[in-house]
């Protein structure tokens, strides 16, 4: 049972202190690998580990193929500034196979995080010293784990699976008491800048979260450039999250004169507090337009719709 400390009683000074303790008790004098996607939660981790560790930790990117454009770049640029080197390890052929041929969004984040955990991770712990990850889990994976509603990729223990036994390390899950608002807390408690802990919340699984159907390099390529638009336009709005998914339904348009039998991007942005219930955001429909211009300029894109249904039955991400 992980007991919850809510946002309000956070007292990150105390927090940040017993983390940083357990991190050094638990590496002992040997080195640990950090696993950061550039995410609120795994940044506040890095900051964490850095803390504890400095150089005895090693900070991974994982570049999977299924990231936001440009992202593995900009985290590096952004961690550098703080101090903390970041590796880049190009996992992308793996990531594509393992979700080759697979549609049923389950087997989908089973297929990412066997490729995360047991291979990619796996291969970078036995090729070091390491005998613990880092990973910025936190309660409200655990959570939606646990009731069954979705397997959210980086959660073990809970589900009665032993990280040691199955992957051959031990997963440190620091963050584990907390929801994003607290998160948001201690990683600007921890010095990020901030633009990195108020980014909006970005699903472990990335891209492949929004893709409905069977993840390809080509369907990725479609979902990026319409979530960049969405991202942008949108960064002022004030809301939880916004994110543009790909449809597996093909629907009728017209280009040139010809018809044009195309793919769907639905728009989606949340108002929240925590993400466990989530209301859409009443956008104009002035922005709305703009964003909708600029998606069918996608090639192969005929058609985008504004999701209006809330959270639940609806969930934030679209698998
Ligand atoms: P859902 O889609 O479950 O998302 O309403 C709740 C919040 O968690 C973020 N998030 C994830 N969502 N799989 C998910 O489906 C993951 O592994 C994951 N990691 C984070 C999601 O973006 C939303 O903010």
């Amino acid at each position: 049972m992980v007991t919850e400390i809510t946002a309000q009683e956070l007292n990150t000074e105390l927090f940040i202190n017993e983390k940083v303790e357990g991190i050094r008790e638990a590496v002992g004098d040997t080195t640990a690998i950090n696993a950061l996607s550039g995410g609120v939660d795994s940044s506040a981790v890095t900051m964490l580990g850095h803390k504890a560790l400095g150089k005895r930790l090693r900070t991974i990117f994982v570049e999977n193929g299924i990231m936001r454009e440009g992202e593995a770049g900009q985290v590096v640029a952004f961690f550098k500034k703080l101090g903390v080197t970041v590796e880049v390890v190009d996992a992308r052929k793996e990531f594509f196979a393992a979700l080759s041929g697979i549609t049923d969004p389950e087997e989908k984040r089973e297929a990412i995080t066997q490729t995360f955990y047991r291979d990619v991770f796996g291969r970078i712990v036995r090729e070091s010293a390491a005998k613990c990850l880092l990973q910025g889990t936190i309660l409200t994976d655990v959570d939606e784990t646990v009731a069954g509603i979705k397997r959210q990729h980086n959660v073990f223990e809970q589900l009665g699976i032993d990280p040691q036994k199955t992957f051959g390390y031990r997963i440190l899950e620091p963050l584990i008491q907390l929801r994003k608002d607290g998160v948001r807390k201690v990683g600007k408690a921890l010095g990020l800048p901030v633009d990195l802990f108020n980014r909006i919340p970005f699903p472990g699984p990335a891209l492949a979260a929004r893709v409905i159907g069977e993840v390809t390099p080509e369907r990725i390529e479609t979902v990026r450039k319409a979530n960049l638009i969405v991202e942008r336009q949108l960064k002022d709005s004030g809301a939880f999250q916004y994110m543009a998914i790909l449809h597996e339904d093909r629907v009728t348009g017209m280009r040139d004169g010809r018809r044009d039998f195309g793919q769907q991007i639905e728009v989606r942005c949340w108002d929240s507090i925590d993400a466990r219930i989530a209301t859409p955001t009443r956008l104009s429909f002035e922005i709305l337009e703009k964003i909708a211009g600029e998606i069918i300029q996608i090639p192969g894109v005929v058609s985008v719709t504004y999701n209006i249904a809330s959270k639940p039955p609806s969930t934030i991400e679209a698998i």
